[in-house]
């Protein structure tokens, strides 16, 4: 019977599928020893993985009967995608399956932090009652800057008209047209920064894409925005983002995602009840509903791809 690894968390409904065709090896903490999981791969044709579980050259390079990674997720940063390629292992991620998720998360936060509801509430607990001193703003009228107008950024798009948000976005490979038909209008980096009041990043991790959003960026930004990161922490550059708050270049963010996880204390230590921000633990893309999505669509993808 062939044989699949499971490394990380998977829907016990979707493991269970899998376990009626194949020989499933299931240890959602196997990541966080990389001895048991060396030998482990080795013995596997299929393998499947959230972004805790680190399948660089090393570890693959142990993995001589693999054939099939499954991603339960989008982010591909966790993996060798290149040795991959290169050695007949196909990589299939879960895209799409948790982006409503994440689109709402975005939607979520532009609100809140439109509202200073995170002011708001830690003045109310404190009991400060800042009725008057706590500005709320809409988001219908705003412009919504999307860095990335892939499956995600589209959703956000899709969510925020609905509130009446003018929604712009920046990249290179999308055709014009395709936003337009979306209503959406594509920009240059430089005009997104000076005209959204709200910027929200929907970018792959790549040598491209790291760090850049850092203070030169911040400088450029004509309106206070506020920044919702929910792709990868080190897109945005973390001392920048604080500087850039402290002086009022922005006015509010949200992160879910960071340059080191679990947040290093370093940076969660600068924060205070006094900030209008919200961290989240790189959670926006799981909820129940997602994780069911995601499970059943790697399991059907496994089964299919070994059944072939
Ligand atoms: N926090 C979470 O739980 C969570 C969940 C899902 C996805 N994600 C992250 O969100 C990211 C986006 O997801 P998606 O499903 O929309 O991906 P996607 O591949 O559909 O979209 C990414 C878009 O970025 C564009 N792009 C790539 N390089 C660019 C560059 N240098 N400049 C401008 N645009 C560029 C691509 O053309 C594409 O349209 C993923 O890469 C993943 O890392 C995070």
């Amino acid at each position: 019977m062939k044989k699949i690894l499971i490394t990380e968390f998977m829907e016990q409904d979707s493991v269970d599928s899998i376990s009626e065709v194949f020989d499933v090896m299931y240890d959602p903490s196997l990541h966080e020893n990389v001895e048991r999981l060396s030998a482990q791969i080795a013995l596997v044709e299929a393998v499947i993985v959230r972004n805790k579980t680190q399948l660089n050259e090393a570890l693959l390079l142990k993995a001589s009967n693999l054939r099939f990674v499954g991603r339960l997720g989008v982010g591909l940063d966790n993996i060798d995608t290149n040795y991959c390629s290169n050695n007949n292992i196909f990589v299939q991620p879960a895209t799409g399956m948790n982006a409503d998720s994440v689109a709402e998360y975005v939607i979520a936060c532009a609100l809140s932090l439109l509202k200073n509801i995170p002011i708001s509430h830690s003045g109310t607990v404190s009991g400060q009652w800042p009725r008057t001193s706590v500005e709320s703003r809409e988001l219908g009228g705003k412009t919504l800057g999307l860095l990335g107008f892939g499956v995600i950024g589209k959703k956000v798009s899709r969510l925020a008209q609905v509130f009446g948000a003018n929604v712009i976005a920046y990249d290179p490979f999308v055709k014009s047209s395709d936003a337009e038909n979306l209503g959406v209008s594509l920009t240059t980096q430089e005009e997104l920064f000076s005209l959204s009041d709200v910027i929200s990043i929907h970018l792959p991790l790549t040598d491209e894409t790291r760090d850049l959003m850092n203070l030169s960026s911040f400088n450029k930004m004509k309106k206070n925005p506020i920044i919702i990161n929910s792709s990868r922490g080190s897109i945005i550059n973390e001392n920048d983002l604080l500087r850039a708050y402290k002086e009022s270049l922005i006015s509010g963010f949200a992160l879910d995602v960071y340059n080191s996880e679990p947040v290093i204390e370093e940076f969660y230590k600068e924060i205070t009840s006094s900030m209008n921000c919200i961290l989240t633990p790189h959670t926006s893309g799981v909820t129940v509903e997602s994780n069911v999505r995601v499970s059943q669509f790697i399991a059907d993808k496994v089964i299919k791809f070994l059944a072939d």
